[in-house]
């Protein structure tokens, strides 16, 4: 069975009879292609559908796609064969794969919470972050993200009272030479002491425990929050079924949100994770890097509290510097970490 990669000169759209269906399905779009050029796609084995599969997708005019469709039947196709995947297996993954976007909504994100599970969020951002030494290392952005936090001035709350106890946090955004990055937009984002975002509430009216800031001139921000807590990934959905088929635990150590955006950097999403937390070495989406463990300083001064906004003491002080990398250093990271993809593309061009 011939599976050698198509051309499209090779496939020259010649003008052929065919029915009604079939013209007005091309008139609306579907590629016409001349069926005397392509492989015979009858009878296929075990052995060879995978060759003939990629040989029917090798007309892809984008060549990424081309090549990532080619990686992905090749492993697709190998994972079934080497699992021996039994037909109820497969239905049953289709029907898991249909719950998992049934439960999407505009503020829950089920797929993203498979993609975390499967360690699939942590690899794809270790893979498109690496980080020179000494910048703040990136993690998984989690399925709580929403576009519509509120703009906070410098040490105002994103939390409205009671949601919590009360944490300060401060820093200063910076280059890679220590210059400070001004107007650089921060997203953060966090669990109340119940260890729920706003939107797993019911009748959610507007954003709470999440704010955007902007830093000054010098790169320094500042706000008021509240102290994070250890929480389950939500697992009343088809990804919460299938970690307690898997006897996983479903628990994220406390952690704070953040994501940066200033102009000529490379956006960072990444997060702090509070030292002494239990599952700090389990966290259910692999997303604790070391260097995004932090302590925080319980702070007693009754004064400094009213000053900061609190209506008393105590407060947990969070102070934390952040190192950015401008686009161009981002791009020669990547590249490096990359150098094997790269090799593999030009090989195949
Ligand atoms: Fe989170």
């Amino acid at each position: 069975m011939s599976a050698a990669p198509l051309t499209n000169d090779q496939a020259s759209r010649a003008p052929r009879k065919v029915g009604k269906a079939v013209q007005d399905a091309i008139d609306r779009g579907a590629p016409n292609i001349d069926l005397a050029l392509l492989p015979n796609l009858t009878d296929l084995s075990a052995e060879t559908l995978t060759a003939n599969v990629i040989a029917i997708n090798s007309l892809c005019e984008n060549p990424r796609l081309k090549f990532v469709m080619e990686k992905l039947v090749t492993h697709i196709h190998d994972f079934a064969r080497e699992v021996g995947l039994t037909t109820e297996e497969w239905m049953a993954a289709i029907q898991f794969l249909t719950a998992t976007g049934q439960i999407c909504s505009d503020i829950r994100q089920e797929f993203i919470l498979l993609s975390d599970m499967l360690g699939l969020s942590a690899l794809v951002d270790t893979l498109n972050h690496p980080k020179p030494e000494g910048a703040t290392e990136a993690t998984v952005l989690g399925p709580f993200f929403t576009e519509d936090a509120h703009d906070i001035p410098a040490g105002g709350t994103i939390a409205s009272e009671g949601k919590g106890e009360y944490m300060f946090v401060e820093g200063r955004v910076t280059d890679m030479q220590g210059n400070g990055v001004a107007g650089c937009k921060i997203e953060t984002w966090e669990t109340d002491e119940d260890g729920l975002y706003d939107t797993q509430y019911e009748g959610r009216s507007q954003p709470d425990c999440r704010g955007r800031l902007t830093t000054d001139k010098d790169g320094y921000y500042s706000y008021r929050a509240v102290k994070p807590v250890a929480y389950p990934i939500p697992n009343d959905g088809p990804v919460g079924q299938f970690l307690r088929k898997l006897n996983r635990h479903v628990f994220r150590p406390a952690h704070l949100h953040m994501q940066f955006d200033a102009a000529g950097f490379e956006p960072l999403t990444t997060a702090l994770y509070i030292r002494g937390d239990e599952y700090l070495t389990s966290d259910a989406v692999f997303g604790v890097k070391s260097s995004l463990v932090v302590d925080l300083k319980e702070i007693w001064d009754e004064d400094k509290a009213k000053a900061l906004g609190f209506k008393s003491a105590p407060y947990y002080l969070l102070e934390r510097d952040w190192k950015l990398i401008t686009i161009e250093e981002a791009e020669v990271e990547k590249k490096k970490s990359l150098a094997a993809y790269y090799a593999t593309i030009q090989g195949n061009n």
